[in-house]
């Protein structure tokens, strides 16, 4: 079987010099299995032909959103919904703004726009163009929305510069992409239990404890894991976040860690990995009230115990499973994420310094650093959770090798 038998690419192809590149790209797209759908901007047709793409591909390739209508299908939508990958190659800098801004004036923006299938740009430029405070930031959006960029390549450019800018070569953007297909399905016929969100401990039958969790890194993880094969099954305190569509994930909702603690130990066993995203609540009331508390003297004093650590639970009865764990800090994180690898027992913890604004509870991106059983540690920049997600998979997956 080829890398990409049975897959179909949207391959966006944008009006700068190195367009005449793409044409090698859909070939050899084709080549390695895939159904190619082109879609080209204005611009790119003053370089290439609509044609060349035509027969390259066995497809009509789209220039327009006014072409002439041969089937009942919202034709953007339909090239939307139907992509497995959208790779733009090449991405100018105007289409890299527009993306970033949300624009839909054409043919290719709408259906980006549209799509929910996973997006690889790889922008080819003039270097000042690309080295533009304005075209780095756009590429900074893009890539915290989960967009994957291929760095262009460095030397000679069409314009007479030396630099930054190249798209790399086209064997090399379609070994990317089939890496990135391929790895798709490496965890079938693994089973993974994902925990996200926070848990809550009732008071009263309408007051809790709670944290500010949100489930979103979890939630990631989970679509990370159900994108490359893996059965997952997503173990969720109160969250707004709905079940994920993918069939492999089965959603299990919980509220205090207690319950947590039960739909964790149910799956463990024949488990290979648990991913413990979740902000368990470690102590709850001593007793919940059975009517609502009512308002009486100036201070109220709460009896709390402590909740099971499931984590350390998972820890003690190790067999097979991978275990990983999540520190969220506000100080010392590298010394306090340690102790608890070595504390719950775990193959690696992925430590975050829950202070930072622009990082860590509620919002889309984490700022993160991994720390190994072996003593190694690595550091990642701010990012989205969702491309975190993949890189969390990525340490899962080299670990049940
Ligand atoms: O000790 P601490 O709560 O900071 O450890 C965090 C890690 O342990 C997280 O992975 C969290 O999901 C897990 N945990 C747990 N049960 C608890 C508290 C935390 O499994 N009661």
């Amino acid at each position: 079987m080829k890398a990409l038998s049975g897959k179909k690419i949207l391959l966006g192809v944008t009006g700068g010099i190195a367009a005449y590149k793409a044409v090698e790209i859909a070939s050899r797209l084709r080549k390695a299995g895939a159904e190619v759908h082109v879609i080209m901007t204005k611009a790119a047709t003053s370089f290439v032909t609509e044609l060349t793409f035509r027969e390259i591909t066995g497809q009509p390739v789209n220039t327009s959103m006014w072409d002439k209508v041969t089937n009942y299908n919202v034709e953007h939508i339909a090239l939307a919904n139907l992509a497995d990958l959208v790779l733009i190659a090449p991405a100018t800098a105007n289409l890299l703004a527009k993306a970033a801004a949300g624009m839909a004036d054409d043919m290719l923006t709408t259906t980006l726009l549209a799509t929910k299938a996973p997006v690889i740009m790889a922008p080819a430029m003039n270097t000042n163009m690309y080295e533009n405070p304005v075209t780095q930031d756009n590429i900074a959006t893009l890539k915290r929305r989960g967009v994957m960029i291929i760095e262009p390549a460095a030397g000679h450019l069409a314009c007479g510069a030396e630099g930054r800018g190249r798209l790399p070569e086209p064997a090399d953007i379609v070994d990317y992409v089939c890496a990135y297909m391929g790895r798709t399905q490496n965890l079938a016929g693994r089973k993974i239990i994902v925990t996200a969100g926070g848990t809550i401990e009732p008071l009263d039958p309408v007051r809790y404890l709670g944290n500010h969790s949100t489930g979103k890194m979890g939630f990631a993880v989970a679509e990370a894991l159900a994108s490359r094969g893996a059965q997952v099954t997503l173990v969720a305190g109160p969250t707004f976040l709905k079940d994920p569509d993918a069939a492999n994930i089965h959603t299990v909702r919980v509220e205090s860690a207690r319950q947590m603690r039960e739909a964790v130990l149910s799956e463990y066993d024949s488990a290979d990995g648990v991913i413990m995203s979740a902000a368990v609540a470690d102590y709850r009331p001593q007793t919940v009230a059975p009517e609502k508390i009512k308002k009486s003297d100036d201070e109220l004093v709460l009896h709390l115990v402590r909740n099971p650590d499931i984590l350390w639970e998972l820890g003690q009865k190790k067999q097979q499973q991978i275990l990983v764990g999540f520190a969220a800090e506000t100080c010392n994180v590298a010394e306090y994420a340690c102790r608890k690898l070595a504390k719950k027992n775990l193959d690696f913890i992925v430590a975050n310094d829950v202070s930072a604004k622009d990082a860590g509870f509620a919002v889309d991106n984490n700022r993160v650093q991994l720390y190994f059983r072996d003593g190694r540690s690595e550091n990642y920049p701010l990012m989205s959770k969702r491309q975190l997600a993949d890189i969390i998979v990525d340490k899962l997956e080299t670990l049940l090798k």
